[in-house]
């Protein structure tokens, strides 16, 4: 669930319909069974974004069902995809999917805490973080090394439902406090470029540079 206004979210819905038959059953898989993934207008933005740079190696952290994992080596042929996934039971169903969609030989599943298996990686053109939002900071100090330069960052869920802008739920949330630490954090590194999309529920999206322009 995102922020925006119901009647344009489904707008937009419609307007970018999901065409492969495996993921629209996916995307159908986590809404039946109330697992987060990401929204469909989000990976379209990520995908248009990833035309320019078309990676080689993708790292994602929070892989659940597997369905941004599949959907980005679909749509990135060459690309190998290492996604990190704690949770037996969704490592269990991830794997189910990802040999579903004859895609075992492109998506490494590391099964651990990101914390862990992060410093392990190769180097990457892009870096997906889709997990506890809490750990977003830690997350990306382990992972800001293993970017390649002008790669690129996205981290989801950094508006959370909007709640984030509000001061006087955040007081409430020690998790939303933790969110809007790391968007204050993100604003301001000086090795990136990087800007807050308010798309589906929220995204930040920043390449690396040797010093950011302002
Ligand atoms: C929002 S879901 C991922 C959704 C997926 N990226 C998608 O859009 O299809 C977040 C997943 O991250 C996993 N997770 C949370 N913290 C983690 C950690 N520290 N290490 C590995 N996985 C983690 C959770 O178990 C959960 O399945």
């Amino acid at each position: 669930m995102g922020f925006l206004d119901e009647k344009v979210e489904d707008y937009l819905t419609q307007l970018m319909p999901i065409q492969d038959p495996f993921l629209k059953n996916l995307q159908q898989e986590g809404i039946d069974n109330d697992i987060p993934i990401i929204q469909v207008p989000s990976l379209r933005l990520i995908q248009l974004l990833l035309q320019t740079i078309k990676p080689k190696i993708i790292i994602e952290v929070g892989t659940a069902i597997g369905f941004s994992t599949i959907w980005l080596a679909k749509a990135f042929p060459k690309a190998t995809i290492h996604t990190i996934e704690r949770k037996p039971k969704m490592i269990e169903k991830a794997k189910e999917n990802i040999g579903k969609a004859a895609l075992t030989d492109r998506i490494i599943l590391h099964e651990g805490d990101a914390i862990d298996i992060l410093p392990t990686l190769p180097q990457a053109e892009f870096i997906f973080i889709d997990a506890a939002k809490g750990k977003y900071e830690e997350f990306f100090h382990l992972a800001e090394p293993l970017l390649k330069d002008r790669g690129i960052f996205v981290f989801d869920n950094v508006l959370f439902r909007g709640f984030v802008a509000d001061l006087e739920i955040v007081k409430t949330k020690p998790m939303l406090r933790k969110i809007r630490k790391f968007n204050d954090f993100i604003a301001s590194y000086d090795k990136l470029e990087t800007s807050f999309v308010p798309i589906g529920d929220g995204l930040v999206i920043a390449c690396k540079v040797e010093e950011s322009n302002g």
